[in-house]
C-alpha cells in the first residue's frame, strides 16, 4: 500500500534510500569496551575458528554476489582461502569438506530451497555451517551451526538492494572476527577496519543524494539493446550485480564480465553507441581497468566510469563519470553498487515496467 511506501512510488526505491540506515543497524553493538568484535550469536569458540583451514560461501542470486564480494575480504584479512559457489551446483557435488571447513550460507529470507538444501549438504559432512539471514528464526538459520543476522528489516520488492549491502557488511564484520580470532590482524588494525566500515552509511548518504544525472544516465541505457557491466577484483561482483539488477527489472539485456576477459569473447559484442559501465575506483587493478576502458572506447562503446571522487583521468577516456567517496579499497562495492541500483531503478520506471514485482520472478524461490 501506498503509506507502507512512506511516499515512494515503489518498495524498491524506498528500499534503496533505506540502506545507510540498514548498514548502521547491521554495524551495531558488534565490539565489547575494548573494541574487540564480539559475535556473540555465531556461538563458535576461537579454537574452532583458528582451526578452520578454508571457507566455502554458497548462496542464489544477488546473496551471492555478496558472497564474491566477501571472498575478497576474507581472504585478505583472516588469511584463509575462499571458494564462492551457486548453492543449486554445491548441493549435488561432491565438495571436499571437513569439520575444519566453514560454510557460510546466504540468504536473505533464509528460505531458498537451494541454499537450504546446500548447507544441510555440508553438514552432513561435518563442515560448521554459518548461516547469514536477515529473518530471524528462518529455515536456514534453524539448519545452521551458528547465525549472523542483518538487520536490514524486511525487503518487499523483488529486486534485492538493502538486503546485498547488509550481507556485505555482515561479512565484512565475520572477515575482521575471524582476522581478530585467527591472529592475522592486530586489534588496532581490526579495530580501524571496523571504524572503516562504519563510516560507510554516511558516505552512502552522499552517494544517494547525488542520484540526480543518474536518471539521465538511465534514459540512454534505457535505449539499449545491450549493456555490458566490466570491472576487476571485488569490482566484478559489482558488475554481476549491476547487470542482474538492469535485467531483472527493465528486462534489457544485460552481461557482467571480468574485464581481463573481454578479449576472449565479450568484446565483440562491442558495437558503434553500445553502453558500457566500468567499476574504475581505484585501488591496485585501477589502471588494469582503465585500459579495459580504453579497449571499449577504441570499438565505439559509450562509457560510463563509477570512480572516486577526484580521479580526473578516468574522465579523459570514459563518456559519463558517476563519483563515489573515497574509501579503503574492499570496502568501495557498497558504494559502487548504489548507482548501478538507481540505474536499473530509472531505466525500468522508464520503459514502464512492474519494478517492485518483475515478471517471472519472486521474492523468494522454494521450488527447485
Ligand atoms: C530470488 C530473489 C533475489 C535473491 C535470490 C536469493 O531470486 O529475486 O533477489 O537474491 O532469490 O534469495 P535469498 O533470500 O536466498 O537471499
Amino acid at each position: 500500500t501506498a503509506a507502507e511506501k512512506q511516499g515512494y512510488p515503489h518498495f524498491m526505491l524506498k528500499e534503496i534510500h533505506e540502506q545507510p540506515q540498514a548498514i548502521a543497524d547491521t554495524l551495531l553493538a558488534r565490539t565489547d569496551p575494548d573494541g574487540r568484535i564480539v559475535l556473540d550469536e555465531l556461538r563458535f569458540d576461537g579454537a574452532d575458528l583458528r582451526s578452520a583451514d578454508k571457507v566455502y560461501v554458497v548462496a542464489c542470486g544477488t546473496s551471492y554476489h555478496a558472497g564474491l564480494v566477501a571472498k575478497h575480504a576474507i581472504e585478505h584479512w583472516a588469511g584463509i582461502g575462499v571458494e564462492v559457489e551457486i548453492a543449486s551446483e554445491f548441493r549435488y557435488r561432491d565438495p571436499i569438506l571437513t569439520p575444519h571447513t566453514i560454510v557460510v550460507a546466504i540468504s536473505q529470507s533464509g528460505e531458498t530451497t537451494d541454499t537450504i538444501a546446500a548447507a544441510a549438504h555440508a553438514r552432513d559432512q561435518r563442515a560448521r555451517v554459518v548461516a547469514i539471514s536477515n529473518v530471524v528464526g528462518s529455515t536456514l538459520t534453524r539448519e545452521a551451526d551458528a547465525v549472523l543476522y542483518t538487520r536490514a528489516g524486511p525487503e518487499i520488492a523483488v529486486a534485492s538492494t538493502k538486503a546485498f549491502t547488509t550481507q556485505i557488511a555482515a561479512l565484512g564484520v565475520l572477515a575482521l572476527f575471524l582476522a581478530q580470532e585467527r591472529r592475522k590482524l592486530f586489534p588496532e588494525e581490526c579495530r580501524d577496519q571496523l571504524a572503516r566500515l562504519e563510516q560507510l552509511p554516511e558516505l552512502m548518504e552522499q552517494v544517494l543524494e547525488a542520484d540526480g544525472h543518474l536518471a539521465e544516465l538511465a534514459e540512454r541505457i534505457a535505449r539499449a539493446d545491450y549493456v555490458m557491466f566490466i570491472g576487476r577484483h571485488n569490482g566484478v561482483p559489482i558488475a554481476l550485480e549491476g547487470a542482474l539488477k538492469l535485467k531483472e527489472i527493465s528486462y534489457l539485456h544485460a552481461e557482467g564480465f571480468p574485464a581481463g576477459e573481454m578479449k576472449h569473447g565479450p568484446i565483440a559484442l562491442i558495437d558503434s553507441g553500445g553502453p558500457v559501465i566500468a567499476i574504475a575506483t581505484r585501488g591496485h587493478v585501477h589502471s588494469k581497468v582503465v585500459s579495459n576502458i580504453q579497449e571499449v572506447k577504441a570499438r565505439g562503446a559509450e562509457v560510463t566510469a563509477i570512480a572516486t571522487e577526484g580521479d580526473t583521468a578516468v574522465k579523459e577516456h570514459a563518456d559519463h563519470v558517476v563519483y563515489v567517496p573515497e574509501v579503503h579499497e574492499l570496502l568501495y562495492p557498497i558504494l559502487t553498487v548504489l548507482p548501478l541500483q538507481a540505474i536499473a531503478y530509472h531505466a525500468a520506471v522508464l520503459l514502464g515496467r512492474d519494478v517492485d514485482q518483475p515478471r517471472n520472478l519472486a521474492k523468494t524461490v522454494t521450488v527447485e
